[in-house]
């Protein structure tokens, strides 16, 4: 990374709430750049650097000034939060109000005046920024749940821009949306872009339906297609295009890195630390709610209660990634699922063979694919899930046709990946019933399947789901 280089104007501008990279302060008061967690950095930096954009966001700590500067061919634009903006704006509203909202209400959402209030201010100083790093008719897209004001803020400050808003998670049922009190607030400030994408055409279609009820303005009728059929939403003398655009990964990039030598000894190492089990289950997320380990946790107790494994044929590693530490309910259920690790360790583990292998911890990106190519079966269990990309990289990681997917039809990535194992997520049984399944599979309906997954995978990469949104908007990555 470079520093001290004078800022330039882009063409093309990324506004997310976070940079690709965190700034990390070490107790010795020295501070490093590490990669910044989650699915969406891991989906548009790939893209950004090819593209040689200007991404704005935050650098993931409060209270900290940082200068523009370049990474590699990106130009890295931070947005300075205060320590009362990240609780509010951030692990507020953001994390304790939308993020609970947009998935199902699975743990119930706070409304709180002050945060809405500091979500507001926030947004405002992101379009600002988007606003100075924008060369005159530059396009700039503005990603997830965090920014949903900014649209219609830099539209009124910008209105030469190409403005692309894409959502990350899923959006919610009408019945769920409405519970929010400053929805007519969020609804406007999304038509501010010219095309707002969702991973789903349901999606699309609830945020169409409530354009009118919210908004009053008058939408398209036609069924909305995948990266086709966009709807529109006419807006005073503007049109406003909604569109489903599932998101995936740089599978050829892991594809080929799961072939290399190091990450095959690696995975090779992992199992014989292991102890050489017959299986290999294993599950890696943030440590969200949503993202249903609880589930998966219950499935391998009553797996082993019953006598359909054992320690010593089955190992289960689950690698969660530290996620808003302070939010409550990620307290909450740090300490359920630690909790019930302890438990089924202390029940069912022998000396040197735990039943669950657990890491909390982020893992460097060569370990994680030794883990997918380690593992016999891989466990995606989420009670809702906007697309969630941890199964796309398993099946572009498995080349050698190896290793079963059990996913959670609740995870947008189901609509894709019909050939997985397909599990309701609610219902124990089933899910136990498909584990089970999933650890004695016929090699041969397991290639089949695995070959399935591939085609979806390595056809519908990171860069078509970028290249498709970015057509629908007028702007294409070629120009
Ligand atoms: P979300 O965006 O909600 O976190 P996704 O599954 O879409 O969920 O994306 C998660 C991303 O974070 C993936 O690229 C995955 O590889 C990465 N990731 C998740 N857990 C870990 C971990 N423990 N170590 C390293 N990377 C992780
Ligand atoms: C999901 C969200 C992203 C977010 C990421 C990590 O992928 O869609 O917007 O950046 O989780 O969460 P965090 O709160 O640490 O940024």
């Amino acid at each position: 990374m470079s520093k001290g280089s004078e800022p330039r104007k882009a063409d093309f501008v990324v506004v997310a709430n976070r940079l690709p990279v965190d700034l990390e302060r070490m107790e010795d008061g020295t501070q490093r750049w590490k990669h910044s967690p989650g699915g969406l950095v891991t989906a548009l930096e790939p893209f950004l650097r090819a593209r040689q954009g200007a991404w704005v966001g935050w650098p993931g700590v409060a209270d900290v000034e940082v200068n523009p500067f370049a990474d590699g061919d990106m130009w890295l634009h931070p947005v300075r939060l205060s320590s009362s903006e990240f609780q509010e704006y951030y692990e507020g509203f953001s994390n304790a109000t939308l993020w609970p909202l947009y998935h199902d209400v699975v743990v119930p959402p706070v409304f709180d005046r002050s945060w809405w209030n500091s979500y507001q201010r926030v947004n405002q100083r992101f379009a600002e920024a988007a606003a100075e790093v924008s060369a005159e008719g530059a396009t700039v897209w503005i990603q997830d749940y965090q920014l949903q004001l900014v649209p219609a803020m830099l539209r009124e400050l910008r209105p030469d821009l190409r403005i692309g808003f894409f959502l990350h998670i899923p959006f919610p049922p009408v019945e769920l949306f409405m519970q929010l009190p400053w929805r007519t607030e969020i609804v406007r400030g999304l038509l501010g872009a010219d095309l707002v994408g969702f991973h789903r055409p349901g999606g699309a279609q609830n945020f169409m339906w409530l354009a009118r009820r919210l908004a009053g303005f008058e939408p398209s009728r036609a069924q909305v297609g995948v990266r086709s059929r966009p709807g529109v939403v006419q807006v005073g003398d503007r049109v406003v295009r909604v569109g489903a655009f599932p998101i995936s990964i740089d599978s050829g990039e892991l594809d080929q890195l799961a072939r290399t030598r190091e990450v095959q000894q690696r995975a090779k190492a992992i199992r014989s630390e292991l102890g050489n089990p017959r299986r290999i289950m294993l599950g890696v997320d943030r440590l969200d709610y949503t993202k249903g380990i609880d589930v998966r946790l219950n499935a391998m107790y009553e797996l082993l209660s019953e006598g359909h494994a054992t320690v010593e044929d089955v190992a289960m590693i689950q690698v969660a990634t530290p996620s808003r530490e302070r939010v409550e309910h990620y307290k909450q259920m740090r300490e359920d699922i630690e909790r019930k690790v302890g438990s089924i360790n202390g029940e069912f583990g022998r000396v040197g063979h735990p039943a669950v292998h657990y890491l909390h911890t982020s893992v460097d990106r060569k370990d994680l694919i030794a883990f997918y190519c380690a593992a016999d079966v891989m466990i995606v269990t989420p009670v809702r899930d906007g697309m969630n990309l941890v199964c796309k990289e398993y099946v572009a990681s498995r080349g050698d046709l190896g290793g079963s997917l059990v996913l959670s039809e609740f995870a947008g990535a189901a609509a894709e990946l019909t050939s997985a194992l397909l599990v309701n997520p609610h219902d124990l049984d089933g899910v136990k019933d498909s584990m089970l399944a999933a650890l004695n599979i016929d090699q041969a309906e397991g290639r089949r399947r695995m070959r399935a997954l591939r085609r979806q995978v390595l056809t519908h990469d990171v860069d078509r789901w970028a290249r498709s949104f970015l057509e629908a908007l007028g702007a294409s990555p070629t120009e």
